[in-house]
């Protein structure tokens, strides 16, 4: 396949996305200092983690300190989940007004049962007609543009992404992306590059494909077979965010132990000062145990970095690459 100008600039209702391959939205994984790294290898864009509009309306700090994020993440797009349409167009407004966000992403493509089963995430492709609803009323309110990311369709075999991502246009969303799986699949299988190419014409809106992304040439393979307009990477940036430079120069990476070393280090750095030591050694840990897949000694490496209680014993670990 032709390594034809796939990057470019991506227009999403007005707000100028810089490289139509974005980050992914990540729950529990992707934070401002992962996205920050991201950013700095080249992303066009991340995505919040999703947030609980519920939680926002309730105050719930913990929801709200998920849209913060760094300079360097802009243009930025908030995700929210929920159901209720006035209760999402307030958290809508409030990232928009005080929390910067350029575009707010709204979630019909999370499957957890627990989401689900509270008539969010990936449900909501079940119900059309709260789809409009929402729509609308988060639109409206956002005064920034909204998108919406959903699946391929709820239950096995019944595809309706194409339906949902017409009557999300029709209620004012600047643009769609698609995960090509359907929510009873949750990540397994293989994502169907056809359902985003027939939302893709289904609707004038830009459409941005998610799933399976993991190189140039899958890259490559997904714009010349949907027609899609942007992609996101999501589980092929983990312990890997070269990907993005890899994707947009198409130039492969030498993975070596300085370039895994430097990165872990600067997202560790950036997540300390953005959440304090404790909660960033905790967390960067499963991403260390990310960077170090498939390098000699991974094993004991991670078992290391599992065990460590502070910074400092990261980066003793990070020292052996
Ligand atoms: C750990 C994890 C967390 C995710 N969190 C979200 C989320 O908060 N919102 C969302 O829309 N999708 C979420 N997804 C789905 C991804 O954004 C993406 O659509 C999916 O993983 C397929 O893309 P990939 O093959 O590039 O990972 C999540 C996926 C994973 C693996």
């Amino acid at each position: 396949m032709g390594s034809g100008n796939i990057i470019h600039e991506l227009n999403i209702g007005g707000v100028a996305v810089p490289r139509n391959i974005i980050l992914a939205p990540l729950a529990g994984v992707a934070d401002s200092a992962f996205r920050t790294v991201c950013m700095e290898y080249g992303a066009g864009m991340c995505v919040s983690e999703m947030i609980s509009a519920k939680g926002v309306h309730y105050g719930s700090r913990g929801s709200v300190i998920l849209a913060e994020h760094s300079a360097v993440e802009s243009p930025f797009a908030v995700q929210i989940f929920g159901h209720e349409p006035e209760i999402m167009a307030e958290a809508a407004k409030l990232f928009a007004t005080e929390y910067g966000a350029d575009i707010i992403d709204i979630n019909m493509g999370c499957p957890v049962p627990k989401v689900c089963g509270n008539f969010e995430g990936s449900y909501l492709m079940t119900q059309p007609e709260l789809v409009a609803k929402i729509v609308r009323a988060v639109a409206d309110a956002a005064g920034v543009p909204v998108t919406v990311k959903m699946r391929r369709g709820f239950s096995q075999g019944d595809e309706n992404a194409p339906e949902i991502a017409k009557i999300c246009e029709a209620n004012g969303c600047a643009a769609v992306a698609v995960h090509g799986r359907f929510r009873s699949e949750y990540y397994s299988g293989s994502c169907d590059r056809g359902v985003i190419a027939r939302v893709k014409q289904a609707v004038s809106v830009p459409v941005i494909a998610s799933g399976d992304v993991t190189t140039r040439e899958d890259a490559e393979r997904m714009f010349a077979e949907t027609g899609c307009d942007g992609i996101m990477i999501g589980r092929g940036a983990l312990g890997n965010p070269w990907v993005f430079r890899e994707i947009i120069t198409g130039e492969k990476t030498d993975v070596t132990g300085e370039l895994i070393r430097a990165t872990a280090l600067r997202q560790l750095e950036l997540s300390v000062m953005e959440k304090g030591e404790a909660t960033a050694v905790r967390e960067i840990k499963k991403h260390v145990a990310w960077y170090l897949k498939g390098r000699k000694n991974a094993a004991t490496l991670k078992n290391a970095a599992f065990a460590a209680s502070d910074a400092d014993e990261i980066k003793a670990v990070l020292a052996e690459l």
